[in-house]
């Protein structure tokens, strides 16, 4: 088989469909600077900054003024109100003794008195007593006015005056060395040493008020004062009116 010749040319078709957008051309050159336009508007106020940091300390050249004068004082402040009552104070110390005052007037003439009058009678409830110590009379038989102290065994004069003592003691067992004392002093001893006896003895003394008056026995081996339901022990006194 072989190729004929070309056929005739045909009639133009019809107009194709539009193609698609070609490619953007390159950028055209720069324009001409345009005129300047009209002032904007003010625009809103910025916030506040940050704090900064704080700058380095200054150099100081200055010295210190010197002191001003004192101010004028000021005008008084009202009067203040009354205070509350303060707490009672602590008693002061006692003061000193007042003068003597003056003498009163002569009183009227009193009813006669009775003299002072002192007595007692005692005897012991315990046989030999101790030595160094004035006897106790325990038992009383009458001492209305106190004046001797039954559990010392020592009388108190109550008043200067002329006083009469006397005693009468049961000796058993032992010995029996007894004074009477006026403040200290024996002025009248007794020894007995014949068992199962009696001594006695009577003083008349002047006293003075407070001056004291006593038995006691001289030591530990003659304390034979002795005292049972058979024989008693006393000691006496009185004082004449
Ligand atoms: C002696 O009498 C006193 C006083 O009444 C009493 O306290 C004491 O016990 C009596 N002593 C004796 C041994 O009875
Ligand atoms: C008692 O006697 C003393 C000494 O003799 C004397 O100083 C005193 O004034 C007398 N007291 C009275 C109250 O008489």
């Amino acid at each position: 088989i072989v190729q004929g010749p070309p056929g005739l040319q045909g009639t133009p078709g019809p107009a194709g469909a539009r193609g698609l957008p070609g490619v953007e051309g390159p950028m055209g050159p720069k324009g001409l600077k345009g005129d300047k336009g009209d002032l904007g508007r003010t625009g809103d106020p910025g916030l506040n900054g940050q704090k900064g940091d704080q700058g380095e300390q200054g150099v100081c050249e200055c010295t210190d003024g010197a002191d001003g004068n004192d101010g004028r004082p000021g005008e008084n402040g009202a009067k203040g109100d009354k205070g509350d009552t303060g707490p009672m104070g602590i008693q002061g110390p006692m003061g000193l003794k007042g003068n003597m005052g003056n003498m009163g007037l002569t009183g009227q003439p009193g009813p006669c008195t009775s003299a002072i009058q002192s007595a007692f009678s005692a005897c012991i409830n315990q046989s030999f007593p101790m030595e160094n110590l004035p006897v106790p009379f325990q038992h009383i038989f009458t001492n209305k006015q106190g004046h001797f102290n039954p559990s010392s065994g020592i009388y108190t004069a109550p008043v200067n005056g002329t006083y009469v003592f006397s005693f009468h003691l049961a000796v058993a067992d032992k010995t029996l060395k007894v004074g009477l004392f006026h403040n200290f002093y024996p002025v009248v001893k007794s020894t007995e040493t014949t068992d199962h006896s009696t001594t006695s003895q009577t003083v008349v003394l002047h006293l003075k008020m407070g001056d004291r008056v006593w038995l006691q026995v001289k030591d530990g081996t003659t304390n034979g004062m002795y005292t049972d339901r058979e024989s008693s022990t006393h000691d006496f006194h009185m004082s004449p009116p």
